[in-house]
């Protein structure tokens, strides 16, 4: 009998384990709590996290795509959040997963029951049943319980204060001066929103963030660079010397920044000047709809807060005062939880504030070894590669431990990795001086991407060698054999098929992953000639 695999959460994340599990020849049945599939990139009122409809993703098309299904060439250079959404529900209608989607669905609690799981499952008009399974994954989404910080003297405040995470109707804000708290995606998203009503936007930060444009000056989406060969470069370097890759990759990055905005306005305030923290502990921001707002003035850039001084009054760290704020909004992130009920031996954020409980981020360090290869969690590990590949690894990792191809190290390893883990975060909050809010999913990159390399099964280093082909037979054969595709992985437009390219035994290989990348080529150089005919266009108007 196929062993029985439920996933949790119909975002993108669980929609590309429901389609991994079911290659790898498991029965594999996903749950989702709203209506639909697609997560937070479908708008909506309910008290889940959704973007705006017309959000951009951060990446651009050529890098975002889940490696086996390209986006189709009328979707926009940055794909739109309505546009994602009719891609996930694309990519369900093409691998053919609707009927192992059950919508309207919220597990209510996942238990240990003999040598299965038991779920509850709470449907939306229908009594909550039992569902049995061998293994389950959970893919809830990293956003699911609001944080939001205790201001010094909030009781005065008599205008509104909410989460990002409330935030509905704009237009409630009509003429309002509107504090916002945080400058990241979530802020972004806010002003963007409010522009079309509020007033005026204070933009609140602690310690400012590196503000970067989606083009380059060529006119390229500006994650058309690097190639592989450079990013392989620097796995290198980063293992090797942390800290000069580190430094190495704040001045491309500070450089990069400068470049992006050359007109500063007055308006960005101390985001003009403030030294952005190390991006080893904070991410820049793709600022291409932000940064109108400050060029207009309507949105301005003030330091952090030190308390709320009256009913409208709030004092800021550099001592001005804000006399006439109507409204807060907190775009300050959330908390790791996992929002299913189950015994906190199982979940890896039963202690708040401290890091997971998981070996890689992924599996429970958990003294029984059957529990420990049953339950696996997806999108509690991040490294700076943009798109949705690197989420898909996970998948592919947890079905190769889960069909016996790849293994899990014994306990007492995984406990190691974890306290490495651990001494690591501890180690860069110091020496970049992190706030609180530093990411808590960041693993090291170089390590996680060859672990996910041989767990996968992707054949990535086989195939490129850590440094040169010199080291490595494969890559010669690669090289003998495919000359041109060869070249066009390491130097070329670093197109997510390339993660399907190799079968190594472990997780399928796709069919049109050479076409793919060869189209990609193209399709970038394309994009960049468009966008440089529109701007020759809007000077000569
Ligand atoms: C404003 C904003 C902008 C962002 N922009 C980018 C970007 O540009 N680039 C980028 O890489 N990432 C971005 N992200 C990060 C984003 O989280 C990921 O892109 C990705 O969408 C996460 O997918 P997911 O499947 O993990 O989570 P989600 O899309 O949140 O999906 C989780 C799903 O699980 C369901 N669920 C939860 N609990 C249960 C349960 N108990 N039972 C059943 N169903 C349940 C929820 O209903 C939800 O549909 C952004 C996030 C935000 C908030
Ligand atoms: C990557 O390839 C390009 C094109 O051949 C070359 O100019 C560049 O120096 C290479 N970079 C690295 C780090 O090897
Ligand atoms: C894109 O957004 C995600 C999620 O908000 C973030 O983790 C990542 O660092 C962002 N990437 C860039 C290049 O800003
Ligand atoms: C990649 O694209 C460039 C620019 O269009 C083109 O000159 C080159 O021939 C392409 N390479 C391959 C291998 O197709």
């Amino acid at each position: 009998m196929p062993v029985r695999v439920a996933v949790i959460g119909g975002g993108v994340v669980g929609l590309m384990a429901l389609k991994n599990f079911r290659e790898d020849g498991f029965d594999a049945t996903l749950y989702e709590g709203r209506a639909w599939v697609g997560g937070l990139w479908k708008y909506s009122d309910d008290e889940w996290l959704s973007t705006a409809e017309n959000t951009k993703f951060n990446s651009s098309k050529f890098r975002t795509a889940i490696p086996d299904f390209p986006f189709s060439k009328h979707v926009d250079d940055f794909p739109t959040a309505s546009q994602l959404y009719e891609y996930l529900n694309a990519y369900c209608q093409h691998f053919d997963l609707w009927p192992h989607v059950k919508l309207s669905s919220r597990v209510t609690s996942v238990k240990r029951s003999g040598e299965r799981w038991a779920l509850e499952v709470t449907p939306n008009d229908a009594p909550s049943y039992t569902a049995h399974y061998d293994k389950v994954a959970f893919a809830c989404g990293s956003f699911t319980s609001p944080r939001q910080p205790t201001l010094d003297g909030i009781d005065q405040f008599k205008g509104r204060a909410l989460h990002a995470v409330n935030f509905h109707n704009p237009s409630q804000f009509e003429g309002q001066n509107v504090l916002v708290v945080g400058a990241h995606a979530s802020a972004q998203d806010v002003v963007a929103q409010l522009s079309e009503h509020a007033s005026h936007v204070y933009l609140s930060h602690r310690s400012g963030v590196l503000l970067l444009s989606r083009y380059s000056s060529d006119g390229s989406v500006y994650d058309r660079m690097p190639p592989l060969n450079f990013t392989i470069f620097t796995l290198y370097l980063q293992t090797w010397f942390p800290n000069l890759f580190t430094w190495m990759m704040d001045s491309l990055i500070g450089m990069m920044a400068k470049k992006s905005f050359p007109t500063q306005p007055a308006s960005l305030g101390s985001l003009l000047t403030t030294k952005a923290p190390s991006i080893a502990v904070a991410a820049p921001l793709i600022a291409s709809e932000l940064y109108p707002h400050f060029e207009s003035g309507f949105c301005e850039g003030v330091p952090g807060i030190r308390k709320i001084s009256g009913p409208r009054s709030i004092e800021l760290t550099s001592d001005r005062t804000l006399d006439n704020v109507d409204a807060i909004v907190y775009c300050t992130g959330y908390h790791m939880t996992i929002p299913v009920e189950m015994e906190s031996s199982l979940n890896p954020y039963a202690y708040p504030g401290s890091s997971a409980n998981l070996y890689r981020q992924i599996f429970p360090l958990h003294p029984d070894p059957d529990i420990r290869n049953s339950l696996a969690f997806l999108g509690q590990a991040a490294v700076p590669l943009p798109g949705f590949a690197q989420h898909e690894m996970v998948s592919m990792c947890i079905s190769q431990v889960w069909r016996g191809k790849s293994r899990l190290p014994p306990l007492a390893e995984m406990q190691r990795w974890h306290r490495n883990i651990q001494a690591w975060r501890a180690d860069q909050t110091k020496r970049y001086q992190a706030q609180s809010t530093f990411y808590p999913v960041f693993v090291p990159m170089a390590d996680h991407l060859a672990w996910m390399d041989s767990c996968a099964g992707l054949g990535m280093r086989r195939h490129f060698g850590l440094l040169s082909r010199w080291t490595n037979w494969e890559a010669w054969k690669f090289w003998w054999n495919d000359r041109e595709l060869y070249n066009l992985c390491l130097t070329g437009l670093s197109s997510p098929a390339i993660f399907r390219l190799f079968d190594e035994g472990k997780r399928k290989a796709w069919a049109g992953a050479r076409k793919q990348i060869l189209l990609d080529n193209e399709s970038v150089k394309l994009q960049q000639q468009e966008r440089q005919k529109q701007l020759q266009a809007k000077k000569e108007i």
